[in-house]
């Protein structure tokens, strides 16, 4: 098997520009978890359905792991503190913002692009992370014209 350095890897893989998310679910005793992903993809359109990897070293993998399903939450160029927050550690990611109960109770977050709130179909084994595809049950689309946050090369940029 060829070995392949991790930084080099991070730095191809970072070449390919993305959207950032924020993906909230439940954890077993029903308290909120999250986290910042930009490993979002639409999968399937019938049925709807995405994915988003979460690493398997996280503090929010087990929560992902009760199956209580997943919201995704395509971010706003105004939205990086968002995103900077469920990025962060030790802090309660959730302080201050505007949430709200979704499809089974999961935590819609105010303000998004797009959020995509899903049961949980599958789960895969992707390595250091765990792959998770969600049938989407509920959908909203926001503001059609404000700009998304970007992610390329390490850093956010405004679409
Ligand atoms: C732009 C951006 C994208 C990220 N994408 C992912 C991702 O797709 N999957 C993942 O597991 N972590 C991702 N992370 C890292 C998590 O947001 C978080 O920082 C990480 O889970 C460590 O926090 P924790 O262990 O305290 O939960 C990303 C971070 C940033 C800033």
């Amino acid at each position: 098997m060829a070995t392949i350095d991790p930084i080099e890897f991070r730095n191809a893989a970072g070449q390919f520009m993305t959207g950032v998310t924020v993906v909230t679910t439940l954890d077993a005793d029903g308290e909120r978890a999250g986290l910042t992903a930009n490993s979002f993809t639409s999968v399937s359109l019938n049925p709807p359905m995405v994915l988003v990897c979460v690493g398997h070293d996280t503090s929010t993998v087990e929560a992902f792991k009760a199956q209580n399903g997943f919201v995704v939450h395509v971010l706003a160029d105004a939205q990086k503190d968002v995103s900077m927050q469920f990025a962060a550690k030790g802090i309660d990611r959730f302080e201050g913002l505007d949430v709200s109960e979704g499809y089974d109770g999961l935590p819609v977050v105010a303000g998004a692009l797009a959020t995509f709130e899903c049961s949980t179909a599958h789960v895969y084994e992707g390595g250091d992370h765990l792959i998770f595809v969600g049938q989407v049950q509920r959908l909203s689309t926001g503001d059609a014209d404000a700009p998304a946050l970007g992610y390329f090369r390490g850093r956010y940029f405004t679409s």
